[in-house]
């Protein structure tokens, strides 16, 4: 014990393994004549931390390119090594357990489970971890009332709206203190000021430290990422870092451009 917390206190930040690293991945659909490479060949590293916005059109490869990263689907060829290690190396019964304990998943259809409550919701991912049912209750309700959702707790998920139910998806996702957030189109299904309350959830999360990976259609929901990467065919087509700055400052010109007057207006 003491030899691995040495490892850490004296481990420096910069050699500390990337979260995600991903070399020459592919992930191959079908057979014979239907055989289908949704992800062929994709190299990426991903740093603790980072809020990752993944765009491209559908059918690119997005969501199995999430699910491989959340270990729902580990038949693959290439590498991934998640904090440094090789998932290929590890048993079945590893990656559950890893999915469990250090990854959230939200979902563009919340996946709620219609017959239970919404507290009963949140608390789920604990029952596999095996967290006894009064403290699992207690963690969702401490939870649910930091989203706002304290006076909700009994109701049933149809009782709810869709920004509510995406807010509770979120807190399912986030109940068992996962460092990493697997979102799939997470405002999907949301109109445009539910969309911003849930990125300013994500957001939230990302300051806190926690490594957000969001597929969106929206372009406008990637000013909230530090990197956006767009996909096609199953490849990275870009990949941009972008610089924390606040909207209204980064509209501002460069030195020693002329003044033009522009009609454009802030849809912000
Ligand atoms: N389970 C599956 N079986 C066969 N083909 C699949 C399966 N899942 C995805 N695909 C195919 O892989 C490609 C990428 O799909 P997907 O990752 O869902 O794209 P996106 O999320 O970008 O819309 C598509 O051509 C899709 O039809
Ligand atoms: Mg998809």
């Amino acid at each position: 014990m003491e030899e691995i917390l040495a490892y850490y206190i004296v481990m420096p930040k910069e050699i500390a393994p990337p979260v995600i690293s991903l070399g020459s991945l592919k992930k191959r659909f079908g057979i014979g004549d239907a055989e289908h490479y949704a992800i062929n060949g994709i190299d990426l590293t991903i740093e603790k931390g980072e809020f990752i916005a993944i765009m491209g059109p559908s059918g690119c490869g997005k969501t199995t390119l999430l699910n491989i990263m959340g270990l729902l689907d580990t038949e693959i060829e290439g590498e991934y090594d998640l904090d440094g290690r090789a998932i290929a190396g590890l048993s079945k019964w590893r990656h559950a357990r890893i999915r469990s304990r250090q990854i959230g998943f939200v979902f563009q259809s919340f996946n709620l489970i219609p017959r239970l409550t919404v507290i009963e919701n949140v608390a789920l991912p604990l029952t596999y971890k095996g967290v006894p049912a009064t403290k699992r209750l207690k963690r969702a309700s401490e939870i649910l009332t930091n989203f706002h959702l304290g006076e909700r707790e009994y109701y049933m998920p149809h009782q709810l709206s869709g920004g509510q139910l995406q807010r509770v998806a979120i807190a399912r996702a986030l109940v068992n203190k996962p460092s990493i957030i697997l979102a799939d189109e997470p405002t999907g299904n949301l109109d445009s000021r539910a969309s911003h309350i849930i990125m300013e959830e994500l957001s939230d999360l990302h300051k806190r430290g926690n490594t957000i990976i969001m597929v969106t259609h929206n372009p406008n929901l990637t000013t909230y990422a530090s990197r956006v990467i767009t996909m096609l065919d199953g490849r990275i087509d870009t990949d941009t870092y972008r610089l924390p700055v606040p909207s209204r400052v980064a509209t501002k010109k460069p030195l020693g451009t002329p003044k033009v007057k522009s009609k454009k207006k802030d849809r912000s």
